[in-house]
Order: C-alpha cells, then sequence, then structure tokens
C-alpha cells in the first residue's frame, strides 16, 4: 500500500520529539490499514543482546512500537524483528550473526517481515559490510546514536525496497520524551549519561558509544518523578562510568548529589546505579550511600585485573593496592555493603604471576558475585595490536580456575543474611512453584516465598528462612 496516500494533514516537523510522533501516527495509520487487510493484529519482536543500557533502549523501542499498534511478542517470526546488538565481545556477535541466518529462512516463508539490527553492533563498519554482503534480507540498520528514530526510519523502510542504513558517528543527547514499555511496572532503568571517555584498551565501547555527555539533572529528576507517579518504586542510574556524571556540564554537579536529588523524590524507594569506575569513586559517594537508606547497598566495582601491571596496560589508572584499599574503605563506611566485580581473564601478555594477583583480590574482597569474561579481541582497540595474546588452553584454565574461587567465596558471602527479616521488592509470581512469588533484596538477590501477584510490586518484610547459595527461601514477616 502506498503509504503517502495516508492522510496525515502536515509535513513532518523538523523538531524533535514532535518529528518522530509525526513518524508513529504515519506508521500507526499503516499498521491499521494491513491488520484490517490481514484479519489479524500486526507483530513486533524486540531481542535485547548484551548490558543494562541497552536493555533499557529496548524498553523505548517497544514503547515506539507499541503506540504505533504492533503486539508485543517474543516470537521471532513476527512482522517486524527487531536486534538490539552488542559488540562488547566477540561472542555477542556471533550470536547476532546466529540468529540472522535463522531469521533468513523465516523471512523465505514470510517474504512481507520486516527485520532490523541496531545498537552497538552497527557502530563498527565493518560489521555493515558484512551485513550488506551476506545478509541482504535485513531491512534496516541504525546505532546507538539514533535509536530514538525508530518511526522515521521505519516508516522509510516501509516506503523502499532496498535496505535502509543510518548510522551516526557520534550524538548529542538522545531524545529522551518518546514512549517506552517498560518490562516491569514498578522499576525502571534511567539515562543520566550517554558513552564513555576512559578508553581501557581492550574495550570497543568508547567507539560505539562515543563520548561521555551527561543530562541535566533537572531532565533526569523530571523523568523519575513522572516514573514514580507511574508507580515505579525502583530506579537505576545508568552510564558507562556514573562516577564522572556531571563533570562536563556547565555548571558541573556531583554524581553523589545527584543520588541525593533523587532520594528526595518521593514514592522511590530504591535507588541503584551502573557502573563505577574505581578510579573515579569519590569519598562524598562513599559518604552518601552509607547516610541515604534509599540508595542500595550494592556497588559494582569492576576489577578487570588484580595485577597492577596489566591495569597499567589496560589503561584503568588504579594499581592493585589502591583497589584494595578503595574497596576496603567501602566495606568499613558500609559494613554488610555488596560488592560485586567484572573480571576479564587473558588480556595480552597475562601471566601466571599476574593472573594469581586477580586470585588474590578476589579472596581478600570477598564479592557477591563477580561476573568473569575471557579476553575477547576487539578490532580497532590498543590492545588487539598488542603481542603475547595468551593461549586459549591456557585462558580457559585460568578462567576455571577463576569461576571456581568466585563461586565458592560468593556462596558464602551471599548467605550472610540468613535468619534475618530484610526488605523485599516482589517482581512476580513464581514460574516453578505455585503460590509462591520472587523478590529481590537492596543487594539484589532473589528471594522466594508463599504470595500471591497481588504482592508484585510492593516492598514487604520477608524472613530469610532457608539460605540456597545464590538465593534464599523465606517467608513474609508479620509487620508487612
Ligand atoms: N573482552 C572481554 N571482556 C570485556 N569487557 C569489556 N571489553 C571486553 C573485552 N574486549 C568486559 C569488562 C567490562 C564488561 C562490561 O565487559 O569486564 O567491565
Ligand atoms: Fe569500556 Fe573502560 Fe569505558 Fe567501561 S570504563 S565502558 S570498560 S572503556
Amino acid at each position: 500500500m502506498n503509504l503517502d496516500k495516508i492522510d496525515i494533514p502536515f509535513e513532518p516537523p523538523l523538531k524533535e520529539p514532535a518529528r518522530q510522533y509525526y513518524f508513529i501516527e504515519k506508521c500507526a495509520q499503516y499498521v491499521k490499514a494491513e491488520s484490517e487487510r490481514l484479519g489479524r493484529p500486526l507483530f513486533s519482536a524486540v531481542k535485547t543482546f548484551g548490558c543494562q543500557m541497552n536493555a533499557h533502549d529496548s524498553e523505548r523501542l517497544r514503547g515506539i512500537l507499541l503506540q504505533m499498534g504492533f503486539e508485543e511478542s517474543e516470537n521471532e517470526a513476527s512482522d517486524f524483528v527487531l536486534y538490539n546488538t552488542c559488540t562488547v565481545r566477540d561472542n555477542a556477535n556471533q550470536k547476532v550473526y546466529g540468529h540472522l541466518g535463522y531469521l533468513k529462512t523465516i523471512k523465505k516463508k514470510n517474504p512481507h517481515m520486516k527485520i532490523a539490527l541496531c545498537g552497538c553492533m552497527m557502530q563498527e563498519k565493518a560489521v555493515i559490510e558484512r551485513i550488506k554482503n551476506s545478509y541482504p534480507f535485513v531491512d534496516l540498520i541504525f546505532g546507538t546514536h539514533n535509536v530514538f528514530k525508530l518511526a522515521e526510519l521505519l516508516y522509510n523502510c516501509l516506503t523502499k525496497d532496498s535496505m535502509v542504513i543510518d548510522i551516526w558517528d557520534s550524538g548529542d543527547i538522545a531524545v529522551e520524551a518518546l514512549p517506552s514499555k517498560r518490562k516491569y511496572s514498578f522499576k525502571s532503568g534511567v539515562n543520566i549519561m550517554y558513552g564513555c571517555n576512559n578508553f581501557c584498551s581492550y574495550c570497543i565501547v568508547p567507539y560505539v558509544r562515543g563520548r561521555e555527555r551527561s543530562r541535566m539533572p533537572g531532565e533526569i529528576l523530571s523523568e523519575i518523578e513522572a516514573l514514580a507517579c507511574d508507580g515505579v518504586k525502583e530506579v537505576m542510574l545508568l552510564g558507562q562510568n556514573v562516577n564522572s556524571y556531571g563533570k562536563t556540564l556547565k555548571e558541573p554537579v556531583s554524581f553523589a548529589s545527584l543520588l541525593r536529588q533523587v532520594c528526595q523524590i518521593p514514592g522511590v524507594e530504591r535507588i541503584r546505579f551502573m557502573t563505577s569506575h574505581p578510579k573515579d569513586l569519590s569519598d562524598e559517594l562513599i559518604e552518601t550511600m552509607r547516610d541515604c537508606p534509599k540508595v542500595c547497598r550494592h556497588l559494582h566495582l569492576p576489577l578487570q585485573s588484580g595485577s597492577s601491571r596489566i591495569l597499567n596496560l589496560m589503561n584503568r589508572r588504579y594499581t592493585k593496592e589502591q583497589y584494595l584499599e578503595l574497596a576496603g574503605r567501602i566495606q568499613k563506611a558500609i559494613p554488610n555493603i555488596s560488592l560485586t566485580t567484572d573480571i576479564i581473564v587473558g588480556f595480552p601478555g597475562e601471566t601466571e604471576e599476574d593472573f594469581a594477583e586477580t586470585l588474590d583480590v578476589v579472596t581478600r574482597v570477598r564479592y557477591d558475585s563477580a561476573f568473569t569474561f575471557i579476553y575477547s579481541k576487539r578490532t580497532g582497540t590498543p590492545a588487539a595490536a598488542m603481542e603475547n595474546q595468551v593461549p586459549e588452553a591456557v585462558v580457559k584454565e585460568r578462567f576455571d580456575r577463576l569461576l571456581c574461587q568466585v563461586q565458592k567465596i560468593s556462596s558464602q558471602v551471599c548467605m550472610r543474611y540468613a535468619g534475618t527479616v530484610q526488605k523485599v521488592l516482589v517482581e512476580c509470581e513464581n514460574d516453578h512453584q505455585i503460590g509462591y512469588v520472587s523478590g529481590r533484596l537492596d543487594n539484589n538477590l532473589l528471594v522466594h516465598f508463599p504470595g500471591d501477584a497481588s504482592l508484585v510490586g510492593k516492598l514487604v518484610n520477608v524472613k530469610l528462612t532457608e539460605a540456597k547459595g545464590f538465593y534464599y527461601i523465606g517467608k513474609m514477616a508479620e509487620n508487612s
């Protein structure tokens, strides 16, 4: 059908977000006409690869699609399929290519379907070339800086037969005032900044997400106020390096000061944030976490390596001793804080002695949990050009040893609340056990306990009766 015949009585506005609402309306009329023609709703599926930031972007993409009249589906055999991709490690890329192979067979059977790709992986030129050459059935590609343009791009895609590609090399602050469909009604991510300036030598993020940009505090606070009015009790402040939030604003604001302002918002009961870089973590932040009960007692503090020599090669700008001193200071100021981390095994030149230093930090800090990664060579990063890439078998053996140590400590540490009463934010009814619900402690650990759907979204007191290693079984306490 001819989309331009759809009558919207004005030209597309030039200003955002009005422009995108115009295209949402155009697409909505298309969706309506198509569903009438087919005698069924049109379905869209958004699949997310990667981190919390991508998950948050996907909520916004879903919101736009819902506004157009698409029905949400998990099934990749949908009328519109969108993959929000990640490229932080090569296995994330391989997964996307694997899924594309599968989509090709589906599209053969349903030639009308539209396939779109967006997110970090699309910011790499080599990826775009590969898709153009080997996956010509893809209809639309966009990147990390123009996620908000989905409606306009989808409209272009529906009116053209060739692949639509729109990748920006950089971006200012994203357009946030667009619809969003939250996975949970009671918790939400909130972007406070975009990009990263740290250029850790192994990491591709600064190249695909661009330079660090902080949103204005007023905008962030208004967004959270609106979320709170909509029933959100827990917010997760998102940025690649939240500890340097606000430093580049015309009137600089510290992250700790933003956090204290978020604490003032009525209705918001829990505040989390992700991710902290150890080199930028201030005493002001430690004090704020200690003094503000709404700020969760959980800090994700990526270590990456325990060897000062490797940390230097990684361009992390702290030493093993500085990290240990910082972790100790945090644990002393905020007893019972949950520390979690990211660790990379097999960075170029890593020796057995370097690896032993990593194990040593893990043993001393006693993390609640650690995400452990095998080093992945990312083209274009300084580490990719380093000599002494560690043989795969050596890395694998170290990785297994690290995982074993991390899990042993974590199963001990996580159980420290056994027998106590803790606040739990109930997330859902339990899939496996009828009559049970599942929720999270302030340190993000899962708790399952008897309850029904009426508890979902509520903060209740739960006695943690059984410690199960990485989760608890509990019982609602009298005073809930
Ligand atoms: N290889 C392995 N892990 C990586 N990370 C980032 N880049 C790489 C890479 N090239 C990990 C870091 C980071 C987390 C999000 O991903 O540990 O903290
Ligand atoms: Fe990557 Fe380092 Fe930036 Fe984190 S701080 S996104 S690891 S460059």
